[in-house]
């Protein structure tokens, strides 16, 4: 079976000034920074296992935790949250049946919260992958998810 993180770290010819982008790398791949993955990448650029953990903890955008296939940013951003940001996100961690920064059991979902996502005309808005959802309400949760589910 192929390695996408062996692979990775040659595509970056072991250049450990590339360490972001090869976390980014891994991510996008895997949906998340698997310790295994943190560990070899370790090994195999000689870097310490502190310095490793320190990057991938460091950015929000890294996870270190397992995500789901999609993920769902409710904004709580002042604009949003006095539109009702709040109930949106009640909602979906009713529907999803997780709290904010969990995954779905069947790994479908991440949900989580931002904080602006620079269209606050359009709030409250929640974003699901690369598609922005605005003046969303809880009458239109479900058919959002909807779109999302296989
Ligand atoms: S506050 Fe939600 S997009 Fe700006």
């Amino acid at each position: 079976m192929k390695d996408p993180v062996t692979a990775i770290i040659r595509k970056y010819d072991n250049d450990r000034s590339q360490l972001v982008s090869i976390l980014q790398d891994i991510q996008s791949e895997l949906n998340y920074l698997p310790r295994t993955a943190l560990d070899k990448v370790s090994k195999k650029m000689n870097i310490p296992q502190s310095q490793v953990y320190a990057m991938a903890t460091f950015f929000r955008a890294f996870s270190l935790n397992e995500r789901g296939k999609h993920i769902v940013n409710v904004c709580l951003g002042t604009a949003c949250h006095v539109r009702g940001g709040e109930l949106i996100l009640d909602s979906l961690e009713r529907q999803l049946k997780v709290k904010t920064g969990g995954t779905t059991k069947d790994l479908n979902f991440t949900l989580d919260s931002v904080n602006c996502m620079g269209c606050c005309a359009t709030g409250p808005v929640v974003k699901i992958d690369d598609d922005y959802f605005g003046h969303m309400t809880n009458d239109k949760v479900e058919s959002m998810l909807n779109k999302f589910r296989e």
